[in-house]
């Protein structure tokens, strides 16, 4: 008699710490990976159209595509000119995902750096002559979506905001450099 008792109470306890544990919170579940491939599917819903899958062997040129460092700076083609509103538009972004880091001129000296807090590396500097010259344009826009060690990548950044931002690094490096346009800039973007 006893034992049946305590079976089934162990029963019910632990069925209802699953079920706790399983209802209680959507992030809970989606935290388990098992359970993640069946939040996310391919699944249509209602009065949706079906999905139409690309013929096999082809890739859809509109999807945001991701490249590593290397592929953008060998492919990635700058489609920005400098217009005014573009760089207002790449100083917002500047102001907002890197001047901390970099500083408000682009010369790596941002409030994070300094002792007790971020080495200033060399790399910081985008001023430099590296950054100025042997950058591309695909490479500082690639930089911004990897990151690099302690640098965040900011995947999250749109690609023509990111371009935005390359734009801004390049009037910067101008300005520093009394506004004889820094050695790398379009002419150079996509084609190395
Ligand atoms: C948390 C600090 C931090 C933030 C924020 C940050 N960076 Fe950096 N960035 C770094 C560090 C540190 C390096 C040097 C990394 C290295 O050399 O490995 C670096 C390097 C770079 C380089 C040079 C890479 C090279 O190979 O010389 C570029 C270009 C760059 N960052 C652009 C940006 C831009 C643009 C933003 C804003 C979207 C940004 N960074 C935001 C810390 C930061």
């Amino acid at each position: 008699m006893k034992t049946p008792t305590l079976l089934s109470l162990r029963a019910l306890a632990i069925s209802l710490a699953v079920t706790v544990a399983l209802t209680g919170c959507d992030d809970q579940v989606k935290r388990v990976p098992w359970f993640e491939t069946m939040f996310r599917t391919q699944s249509v819903r209602t009065y949706e159209a079906p999905h139409q899958l690309p013929p096999e062997g082809t890739v859809y040129i509109g999807a945001p595509r991701h490249l590593d460092l290397l592929a953008a700076d060998t492919v990635a083609v700058n489609p920005m000119t400098a217009t005014p509103e573009i760089l207002e538009q790449g100083e917002v972004l500047y102001l907002q995902y890197c001047v901390m880091c970099h500083g408000s001129e682009g010369a790596g000296d941002g409030p994070v750096v300094g002792e007790n807090r971020l080495p200033p590396l060399p790399t910081l500097n985008l001023l430099s002559d590296r950054a100025k010259n042997d950058l591309s344009d695909g490479y500082i826009w690639g930089m911004i979506a990897n990151g690099r060690g302690v640098m965040p990548a900011y995947r999250r950044i749109p690609h023509d905001s990111r371009w935005q931002i390359v734009e801004y690094v390049r009037f910067l490096q101008d300005a520093s450099s009394g506004g004889a346009p820094a050695g790398s800039g379009e002419a150079q973007a996509g084609n190395d």
